[in-house]
């Protein structure tokens, strides 16, 4: 067992609840903690020359690639990385393709990405960008469980940003999920680079796999500009390699075992459109006896008792929600809402034991500050099992093909505290769930 892990074991609470008959074992603590107010927001520059690498940042694409991206002002730089498993010594090279965007009066500088691999799982390999600047380094995910991620939504730029960031860094872990609203610039370009930069120290040692949310939308129809096209430059995703055709939703594999999917809360998802097509293609290829594990993450959650966006992620819910219950998802992610909330499993908005757990994860840190409201009397309020208005990080270490542990990291100032936690069971492990007669009866 890691020193990271047991220090974390160790900082778990004791009061246990018991909540039998959804696989779930559950923790919850009172305590006198007061909710800080917005965060102050913080600019981070880039100090070094035009040709430095900056805003380095990682992603998997498949199991046994990694696709680097980074931008550099200085538009003769090549979009090439050097590679290897010791550090300064590079015994590989790739290349790949570079794009910038114009944004209004907003010209990006020269955004690479280079696709590296095949790598070895579990793995640090050691990196250089465009031939010139700092070494980075980044470790693979593990070829098998356990592996462990984050879930982090609703960052921004803050003081609180920094915060979740500092408490995320801490404790190791394999990949970061993040549920949309990455760096609220909304529409002022240059805090997509103050984001980027203020990223780099974590997204270039694990891959991030995001997903966008509203603040991503950044439309300008009156100057003819189409939405998503700073995230789609920046941030882009490995959506091909599942057959979708857009950067707003894709799927992939992790440790052999958990299948992840990202679903675009503001991209078409009726049935008509290539989103809930591609969905119901890609739920078709799923071997729950290859990877028992099945992870869903969007923006606008669908089910939510905050006073906070409600109703928003409705008409997404009618429109896809018996997709997932079917294909037994285990649990669903989403943000949004700035506050952190657990929900029962539930499916057509009742408790259902082969439904998904609901987890609402928006508490990252951004500007806006809080969702501090709770309705109490909101129809989902049974459902319900545990609400705070805090800024924080989850972890999901998903220990074997049944068994997975689930935590909420709270920040507390210098020191995380985990306030919320739960064993989840894998559906795929529930005889109850696989039966067809149940599904069949119950959509
Ligand atoms: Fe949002």
């Amino acid at each position: 067992m890691s020193k990271a892990w047991l220090v974390f074991m160790q900082s778990v609470p004791t009061f246990i609840l018991l909540c039998y008959g959804f696989g779930i074992i559950g923790i919850a603590m009172a305590s006198d903690y007061t909710r800080p107010g917005p965060g102050r927001v913080i600019l981070t520059q880039h100090s070094d020359s035009g040709s430095y690498p900056e805003q380095v940042h990682v992603s998997a694409v498949g199991t046994e690639y990694m696709r680097i991206s980074w931008i550099t002002d200085d538009q003769s730089m090549p979009s090439k990385v050097e590679y290897g498993k010791v550090s300064g010594k590079y015994d590989a090279v790739a290349k790949g393709e570079s794009s910038r965007y114009l944004f209004y009066v907003y010209l990006s500088g020269k955004i690479h990405n280079v696709k590296i691999g095949p790598l070895e799982p579990d793995t640090v390999y050691y990196y250089r960008c465009s031939g010139v600047g700092d070494e980075f380094s980044f470790k693979t995910a593990p070829g098998s469980l356990p592996v462990e991620f984050v879930i982090a939504g609703d960052l921004g730029q803050t003081e609180w940003t920094n915060s979740t960031l500092t408490h995320i860094g801490k404790l190791d872990y394999d990949m970061l999920l993040m549920p949309g609203d990455l760096s609220y610039a909304d529409w002022h370009q240059p805090l997509w680079d103050s984001f980027g930069r203020m990223m780099q120290p974590y997204a270039s040692t694990r891959p991030w796999m995001v997903v966008e949310g509203n603040h991503e939308i950044e439309a300008l129809t009156f100057f003819g500009m189409a939405p998503f096209i700073a995230y789609n430059h920046r941030w882009r995703m490995p959506y091909e390699e599942s057959g979708s055709n857009s950067n707003l939703y894709y799927s992939f594999n992790v440790a052999g075992a958990v299948h992840v999917i990202m679903l675009g809360s503001y991209t078409d998802f009726g049935s008509n459109s290539a989103q809930y097509k591609w969905l119901v293609a890609d739920l078709a290829k799923v071997d729950r006896a290859v990877t028992p594990w099945l992870i869903v993450l969007f923006h606008a959650p669908w089910y939510n008792t905050n006073t906070a966006h409600q109703g928003e992620g409705e008409s997404m819910r009618v429109a896809m929600e018996a997709l997932l219950y079917k294909a037994r998802v285990d649990v669903i992610f989403a943000g949004h809402v700035h506050a952190y909330e657990r929900f029962t499993r539930i499916y057509n908005e009742a408790e259902n034991s082969c439904g998904p757990v609901y987890i609402t994860i928006g508490d990252g840190g951004n500007r806006e500050g809080l969702a501090l409201d709770f309705d109490s009397k909101h129809k989902y309020a049974h459902l319900s099992l545990f609400r705070e208005a805090s800024f924080g990080h989850g972890r999901l270490r998903v220990i074997d093909s049944k068994k997975a542990l689930w935590s909420w990291h709270r920040n507390d100032d210098s020191t995380d505290t985990v306030r919320d936690q739960l064993w989840l069971l894998s559906l795929s492990s529930s005889s109850a769930c696989q039966g067809g007669t149940k599904i069949k009866d119950e959509l």
